[in-house]
């Protein structure tokens, strides 16, 4: 798998995302080498109570004269028992804090990555990838931080003071039990070679099902309407079932190597008593020295047993991380140019496209290709043209949710790079083609935009996009709560709501894309009258198929394969009997007059 180049390392990353608590973690780290530093005293304390009051020369006299010294030395083990309880205790609660507020941290720094991606961001990840990040990946690395490094530093300090300790005993011992370590070296370094690309591919599988649920979900009126729910259910048992399988499999592959780590850590008892018993024999080591060192047979067992386990949550670490260092470090290509003019004022909404052409970054076809037109302020523009002509594409260019691959789009006679894209878009007021409504009341919908908007003001849009007289019907009024993406609303009706919102926050320029093609003709003119008498000057760029919507428009453009066909009023364009005069043909059922 490729390896993504990111500015920082993961480690490194880590660190800028606990600034301030820094210090905490550093001591936690500490805290963690002190504790199993500590881990020594009992049987330090074990070694010295065998040797001097139960199997030393003087044993039973050392015993009597010293009674108040071997009291003493239990009591330091059962404080010193005590006191490493409490750092202990101390340190998780040090380690949890700090990997709690990273993540939070990080998890705020993410969605407003995200949140201020541009278009070409969300058309190449699923929602269900991005939540995977937003969720599972990134509490695999709160765990890193509360977990694994604890583990790696407890092995490490363990092993370390253990070895020291061995050492300072007896280094025939101490060498014979360590001999093993270069051998678990072999066997942790073909292990992680192992398990790194699953863990990569188990987090894949992990995306993709809850990319597959997420869609499923918000999808269900179309699985319902196919009444494909069997085999929706079979698809996901297939993806969950290979999530399972890769789950094993990679949980599997310590198993393999677990037997000869095994068997090292069985070995380790029958060194001892081997050569520590032989030692013994030959007087070259004391019985508590033997004590001491089978005390800590196990601090040099764990670390090795615990390996595989710690190694497996790294690596789930580390190709977690890799995701969300991803959309970390990502940038959005559309951003406000360092010189960005600011514009104070209101626009007064002059918007004009210039030879403009445009293809989607993902493909070379071009979607538009010399688009030229001024549309003056207060005027209505109507763009028509058959499906897939590049309508959609063509308004989306002038909030600059992409850019012209040539030309140039200018609103107020600036050119839609130079202005702050806040600035921009706040005075656009857009009602998409696909309506999107958040789950939230009718009235907290139309004010999305401008969360001052005063409840007569919510009231006065509502009826400017004859809004008003069906929300008043419904019980609760402005305060029904709509479902996600607007659940409970008939189409007509929530292009009705997606009009007052775009509406609420008084644009210089309002765009509507097909808005109004689910709503009647009656309420339709009526629409069309609101709209013609808004009390804020605005310029209007509506996409229409309906003649009825576009008639009255002072410019018509007909847009065929990209290009501009047709431009002019309708009367115009009925004397010019192409495209538009077929149109009208077709609707009316009239022959035009020419
Ligand atoms: P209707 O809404 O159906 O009336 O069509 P439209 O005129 O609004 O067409 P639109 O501008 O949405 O699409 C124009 C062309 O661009 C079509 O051929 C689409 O297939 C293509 N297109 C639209 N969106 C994308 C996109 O995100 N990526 C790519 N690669 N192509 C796109
Ligand atoms: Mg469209």
């Amino acid at each position: 798998m490729k390896e993504k180049r990111f500015p920082r390392s993961k480690i490194g990353w880590i660190w800028d995302n606990i600034k301030g608590l820094r210090g905490m973690l550093i001591i936690a780290m500490i805290g963690t080498v002190l504790y199993n530093f500590l881990q020594l005293t009992v049987p330090f304390f074990s070694q010295l109570i065998v040797d001097r009051f139960l199997t030393g020369e003087n044993a039973g006299a050392n015993f009597d004269a010293h009674r108040s010294e071997f009291y003493t030395l239990i009591a330091a083990m059962i404080g010193i028992t005590l006191l490493r309880a409490l750092i202990v205790y101390l340190d998780c609660m040090a380690y949890e804090h700090v990997s709690q507020r990273a993540l939070y941290r990080i998890r705020n720094f993410l969605f407003e990555k995200i949140e201020r991606q541009d278009m070409h961001f969300y058309n190449e990840y699923r929602t269900g990838d991005l939540m995977t990040r937003l969720t599972g990946d990134l509490d695999a690395v709160r765990h890193n931080i509360a977990w694994v490094i604890r583990m790696i530093i407890e092995c490490f300090a363990l092993f370390t003071a253990v070895s020291i300790y061995f050492f300072s005993m007896n280094v025939k011992l101490a060498l014979c039990i360590l001999a093993l370590a270069p051998v678990i070296f072999v066997i942790v370094f073909c292990f992680r070679k192992k398990v790194a690309p699953m863990h990569q591919l188990l987090r894949e599988k992990h995306a993709q099902m809850n990319t597959a649920a997420q869609e499923n979900i918000s999808g269900n009126r179309v699985v319902k309407a196919f009444s494909r729910e069997d085999h929706e259910i079979d698809k996901f048992d297939q993806i969950n079932r290979e999530y399972a399988e890769t789950n094993k499999k990679t949980r599997l592959v310590w198993v393999k190597f677990f037997p000869f780590v095994e068997t090292c850590a069985n070995l380790l008892p029958v060194v001892l008593l081997w050569v520590g018993g032989t030692l013994l024999m030959q007087d070259e080591m004391t019985m508590g020295e033997y004590v001491a060192f089978s005390g800590l047979m196990w601090a040099i067992a764990n670390p090795m047993r615990l390996l595989g386990n710690i190694l497996n949550e790294f690596q789930r670490f580390s190709a977690a991380a890799d995701k969300v260092m991803e959309i970390y470090y990502s940038e959005p290509s559309i951003v406000d140019a360092p010189d960005a003019i600011d514009h104070p004022d209101r626009f007064i909404g002059k918007v004009e496209f210039k030879d403009v052409s445009f293809s989607y970054e993902d493909s070379d076809l071009p979607v538009l290709s010399g688009i030229s037109f001024v549309a003056n302020p207060g005027e209505t523009i109507a763009i028509m043209g058959e499906t897939g002509c590049g309508k959609t594409s063509l308004i989306q260019l002038i909030p600059r949710f992409y850019e012209p691959t040539s030309g140039e789009v200018l609103v107020d006679d600036l050119n839609v790079n130079t202005l702050k894209l806040r600035q921009l878009r706040t005075s656009i007021g857009m009602a998409t083609q696909d309506v999107l409504l958040y789950s939230d009341t009718i009235d907290g919908n139309i004010a999305y935009g401008d969360s001052n908007l005063t409840k007569e003001n919510v009231v006065k849009f509502a009826r400017y996009s004859a809004a008003d007289e069906f929300v008043s019907k419904m019980p609760d009024g402005y305060n029904t709560i709509v479902g996600e993406r607007g659940v409970g609303l008939s189409g007509g009706q929530k292009q009705r709501i997606s009009l007052a919102r775009a509406l609420a926050i008084r644009p210089s320029i309002l765009i509507l894309d097909d808005t109004t093609s689910a709503v009647d003709m009656e309420t339709e003119k009526q629409i069309q009258k609101s709209l013609s008498e808004l009390d804020f000057p605005c310029t209007k760029i509506i996409i229409a198929q309906r003649i009825s919507t576009t008639k009255k428009a002072d410019k018509i453009l007909i847009l065929q394969d990209g290009k501009i066909s047709e431009e002019g009023t309708h009367d115009e364009l009925i004397r010019k009997n192409g495209y538009y005069a077929e149109l009208v043909r077709l609707q009316t059922g009239q022959e035009v007059i020419q």
